[in-house]
């Protein structure tokens, strides 16, 4: 019997699918413009289920990589050896509220923004928001250990997990850790676990922390005249004694860009002298605090050389504007051929990040369109190949995405904030971790997967 066949045994003939259509529709990410399809996609309906093809392929020596949402900016579900492609799809529940505990246990593809929803209807919050929130899943944010705009006051995926059921590689089930808001028992493998891109484990379920829904929030855009002024004031803020609840930062070129590409875009007063603008968020039980830190704020970026701040009044008009915000993405890729890099460095060098990739990108002829989660000194930098010639494109810029990196890690940040090294980033690697460091992580990665059929070819070379 060929694999397939005993693929088929194990879950159902009609969970597992050899047709060209699926295969290519499980073949590619939001990454460039890839596509790498699995040789079959299975549909898995539970952990055992999970845990016999794992054991099979494992047997047998066949890549297996592991799918969710598909919403991944650095290629980390692409089948790039064909083999089994396992999505997860299937395990879609939120199995349990614990109101008393805060705490949800949920299976890995549930929307981010479903999980989200259904807690604040129990007053309760879960934070990390992915720009992608509508349509990526717990399950790819835990392997990415995704951010999004709310990680600068409450943090990041990995802030809030407290417990995680993995298939191994070779089949084995465990639960990495306790439902507890401490532990300090033995290795911490939940950790390990969270942000490891699918190549040691697969998440089947978590149990997340949750914490109490702020009742208010406030919203304001603030315009600047220079990109670098608006970078200044982002650690000024900081130091104010405000933390924003999102602080996030966009080029010019990224707001007209995504004002072109969304129906019915906000109305902005944006004027021609306005080269970049931030968004601010405060939130909290309070209202009186939060438009004291508002004026806080806006004392700052006064000093900041920044021009008239517009508070949005309504709620519509918050969504109008945080709905441009996770928009910018899409509408980058819907306007050129791009590549994204994911840096992010301690807050205040964020100017000289900024002011580095700019220099780089003349010396290199590249454009570069920059946004992202400034309070975080997280800069999505997408580089747009505009008339690049395809020779400069793919081998000089490569040298200048080097030199990117190179300056991000000489900043005190490193080559990824939340999108991962999957695929795309390994060639990059060596610019963030020594070989020492390197060949502990491989070290790790052999332990888990001793044949090396879990995702393999993603993070190292
Ligand atoms: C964002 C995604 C690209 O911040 O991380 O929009
Ligand atoms: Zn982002």
């Amino acid at each position: 019997m060929n694999y397939i066949d005993k693929l088929k045994d194990l879950i159902g003939e009609q969970y597992v699918f050899t047709s060209e259509e699926v295969r290519n529709d499980y073949g590619s990410d939001h990454t460039e413009d890839f596509s790498f399809p699995p040789d079959v996609l299975v549909k898995p309906a539970d952990t055992k289920e999970i845990s016999a093809i794992l054991k099979l392929a494992n047997e047998l020596k066949i890549p297996v990589t592991p799918i969710g949402a598909l919403t991944g900016l650095s290629g980390g579900a692409l089948s790039v050896f064909g083999g089994i492609g396992l999505s997860t799809e299937r395990l879609n529940k939120i199995l349990k509220i614990d109101t008393n505990n805060m705490q949800v246990t949920t299976e890995p593809a549930v929307v981010t923004q479903v999980l989200q929803e259904e807690v604040a209807k129990l007053g309760l919050y879960y934070a990390p928001d992915p720009a992608s929130r509508g349509t990526c899943s717990i399950g790819g944010n835990l392997a990415e250990n995704s951010g999004g705009p709310r990680a600068v006051k409450y943090g990041v995926t990995k802030d809030f997990v407290l417990n995680l059921e993995v298939v191994l590689p070779n089949g084995e089930i465990i639960w990495t850790g306790a439902n507890t808001l401490k532990n300090s028992t033995g290795y911490n493998i939940t950790q390990l676990l969270v942000g490891s891109e699918g190549t040691l484990g697969i998440i089947t379920k978590a149990v997340l922390k949750l914490i109490p829904l702020p009742k208010h929030n406030l919203l304001m855009l603030v315009p600047f005249t220079s990109p670098f002024k608006a970078c200044e004031a982002v650690a000024s803020i900081f130091n104010a004694g405000v933390t924003p609840s999102a602080l996030e930062f966009m080029e010019r070129d990224a707001i007209d860009w995504t004002m072109a590409f969304v129906d019915n875009p906000p109305q902005i007063n944006l004027k021609p002298e306005h080269k970049a603008h931030l968004l601010i968020e405060v939130d909290g039980n309070n209202l009186e605090v939060l438009y004291s830190d508002c004026e806080v704020i806006a004392d700052v970026v006064a000093n900041h050389e920044a021009d008239d701040v517009l508070f949005a009044d309504t709620e519509a008009q918050k969504e109008a504007l945080w709905f441009l915000r996770r928009r910018v993405g899409e509408a980058v890729k819907a306007n050129s051929v791009y590549k994204e890099e994911d840096t992010v460095v301690p807050r205040y060098e964020l100017p000289k990040l900024l002011e580095g990739v700019k220099e780089i990108g003349k010396k290199y002829g590249f454009q570069s369109v920059c946004y992202g989660h400034a309070g975080d000194g997280n800069l999505h930098i997408n580089i747009i190949k505009a008339d690049m010639t395809d020779q400069a494109w793919n081998e000089e810029l490569t040298k200048g995405i080097r030199e990117l990196f190179e300056l991000t890690v000489r900043l005190g940040g490193t080559i990824s904030g939340e999108h991962g090294i999957g695929l795309v980033q390994k060639p990059y690697l060596d610019i963030a971790f020594s070989e020492v460091e390197l060949n502990l992580m491989k070290s790790i990665k052999t332990v888990f997967d001793p044949n090396n059929i879990l995702n393999p070819n993603k993070i190292f070379k």
